[in-house]
């Protein structure tokens, strides 16, 4: 403590002892933010949602429905776990749907194994790692699973690079392009055709015609206002118009019209420079403001595939980091990336139709202090009318978070930006920041309440907000803007998480203006004291932290999961394993839902069609999950059913 108090500055130590009026001032507007006078007791203004709860997820569910005393949900909640397993409550029931490594294709059956983590020749023929964002479509009555692979655990995908077998120095760092190839092949997207069989059991279709991999080396293609521009040109490519390939592919969205939207969120991580970075001014403050340098995430590939070089290629991570649209129906369709609805850590899309037709996108920027963001489309959508500009043609937009409870979206455009539309659309952080846009923790998954005109965003954790440099400056995002606390970021050094809402005026998605507060801000009764104690509707049997994934079902219910600390100690003592949760839009009311196997993150989450199925993704888990018997962890589809056939979402 001694030793602490020597290194504050006397600012800190001024503000320590003697917090600014502000503060309290700041105080008033964070319960006014949380307050169950606020949204959550808004019956009159969300009435709608109040009306619509229970229609799909509760009713029918007699015997379940009383099983919680008190409670709008139709389980008993799981307590926290901290097993190597997944627990949901008594009445459901869940299975694996498919692991990384099992087959799409016949030719690839029996290829996988611990010892080797599966053959080069058979990667790309194979589900891939770290399931993330899903979406189902059923197309002629035929189930489609689209699955993210986001990233890779080098290590465990080539056991040959495990530590132990390689030098510290060389733990998980490709060290040959078969190696590199093996890693591009198992990220991506996967599409699959997946079916039940008479006893309820889920699996894919082997051989299906619509199963597919799109890899780190699928060619693309480039639409909007960056495709053609200088900066995407490449010598393979001096058209600007056409890549390979799509990146770090974390959360989904699903256009009205039957299309996959997968996010490029840390496309950055796998650039890296044999020799000098790219001296050009503009390109330069790119890289910065993007995390793009000499190592990137040590996936090693610019060694052996000049691609990811960028001292060969500066303009190639250009054409990465956007919002690529694939349809599952057409397995030889090219994906397409849609650069006007910005470049930037793209975590999911979550569309919504106004009520005038025009086709609303929100999305986030996952790091700390980006921003969020809001895409509306020119033109209206039609069910059968022409979609093919729905996403080139239209504004975008960043949110502006005012502390008396409102807020803007506000336009970014050639005049209020100073750049042009190109620019815009490859440096969309820079555009963000010249309008003044609010820095968030961490903008992860939005969902829109299908049942109320509101939408939500897990914020999911920001260590560094509030936090002070040893000069005694404020923390800043890449770009220089502050991270001081704010109205929906409230909390300095905030490692539990939120999640905001807002309600656009005139109950108009497209309107540039709207209500807003936080559903709820995650934290530990047990052991934190004032904010960090978590809102109203946390307590010590729903904690948790971190919310990350999150998807609204039929019924208006808010499905929250989560990639947090998972340690149960400390400031996280008694949350337990990463897990998910069901919230109540309307009571606030939360309560858990399931838990992961330990080491795990819980994120993507999707129904089958008849609402009777929940397919959840089950992202790096440790131990030997899920085969055991001290086989490689594989991260996992998981699917949960009730025991009495009745719907789930
Ligand atoms: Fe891939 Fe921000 O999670
Ligand atoms: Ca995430
Ligand atoms: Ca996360
Ligand atoms: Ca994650």
């Amino acid at each position: 403590m001694k030793d602490m108090d020597q290194k504050l500055t006397f600012d800190e130590w001024d503000e320590l002892n003697f917090p600014r009026p502000e503060v309290q001032d700041f105080d008033r507007v964070v319960e006014r933010a949380i307050s169950r006078r606020g949204f959550l007791g808004g019956t009159l203004a969300f009435g709608s949602g109040a009306a619509v709860m229970g229609t799909a997820f509760l009713k029918g569910s007699t015997a379940l429905a009383d099983a919680h005393a008190g409670s709008r949900f139709p389980f008993t909640p799981v307590a926290a776990q901290t097993d190597n397993t997944v627990h949901v409550p008594d009445g459901y029931t869940w299975d694996v749907l498919v692991r990384w490594g099992d087959p799409l294709f016949s030719e690839a059956a029996g290829d996988w194994s611990s010892e080797t983590g599966g053959t080069v020749e058979m990667s790309d023929k194979v589900f891939g790692e770290n399931t993330d964002g899903m979406e189902i479509f059923n197309v002629g009555g035929t189930e489609l699973l689209v699955v993210n692979s986001e990233y890779t655990n080098n290590d465990i995908n080539v056991p040959e690079l495990a530590a132990g077998v390689v030098g510290e120095d060389l733990e998980g760092i490709p060290q040959s392009a078969d190696h590199v190839l093996k890693l591009q092949n198992l990220q991506g997207v996967t599409v699959m055709e997946i079916a039940q069989d008479s006893a309820g059991a889920w699996s894919v279709v082997v051989d299906s015609p619509y199963n597919r991999r799109i890899t780190h080396n699928t060619p693309m293609q480039i639409d909007g206002p960056a495709a053609g521009h200088p900066l995407l040109q490449t010598a393979a490519d001096p058209t600007g118009t056409m890549s390979l390939g799509t990146f770090n592919n974390c959360g989904s969205g699903r256009t009205p019209w039957g299309t996959y939207l997968t996010c490029e969120e840390n496309f950055n991580g796998y650039f890296g420079a044999t020799g000098e970075l790219p001296a050009d001014e503009v390109i330069a403050a790119g890289y910065q403001r993007y995390g793009i340098n000499e190592t990137g995430f040590d996936y090693n590939y610019h060694s052996f595939d000049p691609r990811f070089d960028v001292t060969v290629n500066p303009n190639e991570p250009h054409r990465a980091g956007y919002i690529v649209e694939i349809d599952p129906s057409d397995p030889s369709s090219t994906p397409i990336k849609r650069t006007a609805l910005g470049r930037f850590k793209h975590e999911n899309a979550a569309s919504v139709v106004a009520a005038n037709g025009q086709v609303v996108v929100y999305m986030g920027d996952d790091e700390r202090g980006e921003f969020m963001y809001k895409w509306v489309s020119s033109g209206t959508y039609t069910p059968g009318g022409d979609t093919a500009t729905l996403l080139t043609e239209g504004q975008l937009y960043t949110a502006v978070f005012h502390d008396d409870m409102t807020g803007e979206w506000v336009a970014l455009t050639p005049e209020a930006t100073g750049m042009d539309e190109a620019m815009i659309a490859i440096f969309t952080r820079t555009a963000a920041s010249a309008v003044g846009a609010t820095t968030m923790d961490r903008p992860e998954w939005i969902a829109v309440n299908p049942t109320a005109v509101e939408a939500y965003c897990c914020l999911t954790n920001n260590s560094r907000r509030g936090v002070t440099n040893d000069d005694g400056s404020i923390r800043t995002n890449a770009g220089g803007d502050a991270m001081s606390v704010n109205a929906p970021n409230p909390r300095e050094t905030n490692n539990y998480g939120q999640i905001v809402r807002w309600r656009p005026h005139q109950d108009d998605h497209t309107a540039t203006t709207f209500d807003w507060d936080l559903y709820v801000m995650a934290g530990n009764p047990d052991v934190g004291e004032g904010a960090y104690a978590g809102s109203a509707n946390v307590n010590p049997g729903n904690m948790f932290n971190s919310p990350d994934g999150m998807q609204i079902d039929t019924a208006g219910i808010i499905w929250i999961q989560t990639d947090g600390d998972d340690s149960n100690e400390g400031e996280y003592a008694g949350m337990g394993n990463n897990q998910m949760l069901a919230g109540d839009p309307v009571s606030g009311e939360i309560q858990r839902f399931l838990t992961g196997p330990s080491g795990s993150e819980v994120t993507g989450l999707t129904w089958s069609s008849d609402r009777r199925t929940m397919f959840v993704g089950i992202q790096h888990p440790g131990g030997d999950w899920p085969d055991g018997n001290g086989a490689t962890p594989r991260s996992s589809i998981i699917y949960v059913t009730r025991d009495d056939g009745g719907l789930v979402g």
